[in-house]
C-alpha cells in the first residue's frame, strides 16, 4: 500500500482522512509542489521548497516544517514508496475551521504529501512535438502564487485536450503569459525569450533551470514580454513543467510552428537538460 504523509505521520494512502471542513476543502485555500523523484534523488529540491514558502507568504499562511523537516520528511517518502522515479505532491491547506471568508485565527495548517507515478514523457512528444492552442488567460492576478485553486487552469487545459492539443497557451491583453500547466519559451533567431516573472506567470522551477542552463551555454535567453505577434511567428515555442520537461510545440492553432518539427534550438536545450538530469539521477 502507497504511504503518504500527513500532519506529522506517514500511513498507508486509504487511512488518510481530512476533515470536511478543511478550508482547502471548502475555499480551496491552500497551496502545492509538484516535485520529480529520479532514481530516488528528488531534482531541485531547494527550488521547489523555496517557492513552497513564497507561495505560503503570498496568501499569509505559516509554513509548518521548517526547509529541513521538509526535506527529512520528502526523503522518507520516497524510500517510503521504493525509491525509484517518483512524484512527489505537497499541499498546505489553511487547515480546519468554521467556514468564514476572514482568515481564521491560531488554526494549524494540514500538510500532506504523496507520491505518485512519475509518467515518463512519451517519446513522441520529442520526435514530433505536441499541439497547442490559445486561449484568453482567464486565471486571477496572482498567477505567480502556486494555489491548489486550479479550475481555471483545468477549464483551459480541458479545451486544449478537447480540441486535440496537448496544451493552453494563454494570452492577456495582446502578449503570452504561460500555459494552463507550464512555462513557455519562444526562439527566434537563435534567440531565447520567456514571459518574465511577474504576478501573470509562475516561477517554474524548469524555467529557471532553462534559463540557467542557456547561460552556461552562451546561448542568448530574455526574460521579457512575449507579444501575441511574436509567439505566432516564433521559429520554435516550448513548453517547460517539471513533469513534462522541456516539450517543443510545432503545431499552435492549427499552424506549423517555424518549420513544423522540434527545433534546432530545442535539440540544444533538451540535451543539456537531460545531461543535467542524469547527473542528478547518478546521486
Ligand atoms: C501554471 C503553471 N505554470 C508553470 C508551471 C511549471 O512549473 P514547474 O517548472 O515548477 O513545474 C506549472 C507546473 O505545474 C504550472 O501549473
Amino acid at each position: 500500500m502507497k504511504q503518504v504523509y500527513l500532519n506529522g505521520t506517514f500511513l498507508p494512502a486509504d487511512e488518510a482522512k481530512v476533515s470536511v471542513f478543511d478550508r482547502g476543502f471548502l475555499l480551496g485555500d491552500g497551496v502545492y509542489e509538484v516535485i520529480p523523484v529520479y532514481n530516488g534523488h528528488c531534482f531541485q529540491l531547494t527550488g521547489h521548497l523555496a517557492r513552497l514558502e513564497q507561495s505560503l507568504a503570498g496568501v499569509r499562511m505559516n509554513n509548518p516544517l521548517s526547509q529541513a523537516a521538509w526535506q527529512k520528511m520528502i526523503e522518507a517518502l520516497v524510500d517510503k514508496n521504493g525509491g525509484g522515479d517518483q512524484s512527489i505532491y505537497l499541499q498546505v491547506t489553511r487547515g480546519v475551521a468554521p467556514r468564514d471568508h476572514v482568515f481564521p485565527v491560531g488554526v494549524t495548517p494540514t500538510a500532506f504529501a504523496m507520491s505518485n507515478p512519475l509518467v515518463a514523457v512519451p517519446e513522441k512528444y520529442k520526435i514530433e512535438g505536441i499541439a497547442a492552442i490559445t486561449l484568453p488567460d482567464i486565471r486571477w492576478q496572482n498567477c505567480d502564487i502556486k494555489a491548489i485553486t486550479l479550475l481555471p487552469n483545468s477549464m483551459l487545459r480541458q479545451q486544449a485536450q478537447d480540441q486535440g492539443a496537448q496544451e493552453a497557451i494563454l494570452i492577456r491583453d495582446g502578449h503570452l503569459t504561460e500555459g494552463a500547466v507550464s512555462n513557455v519559451f519562444i526562439v527566434k533567431q537563435g534567440h531565447i525569450f520567456t514571459s518574465p516573472k511577474t504576478t501573470e506567470v509562475l516561477p517554474g522551477i524548469t524555467r529557471e533551470l532553462v534559463i540557467e542552463l542557456a547561460a552556461q551555454a552562451d546561448m542568448p535567453c530574455v526574460e521579457q514580454e512575449v507579444s501575441e505577434t511574436a509567439l505566432r511567428s516564433a521559429d520554435e515555442i516550448w513548453v517547460t513543467s517539471s513533469t513534462k520537461e522541456i516539450l517543443p510545440v510545432t503545431i499552435l492553432d492549427d499552424v506549423p510552428v517555424g518549420i513544423g518539427k522540434p527545433g534546432a534550438v530545442w535539440q540544444q536545450m533538451n540535451a543539456l537538460y537531460q545531461h543535467y538530469k542524469q547527473n542528478v539521477a547518478a546521486g
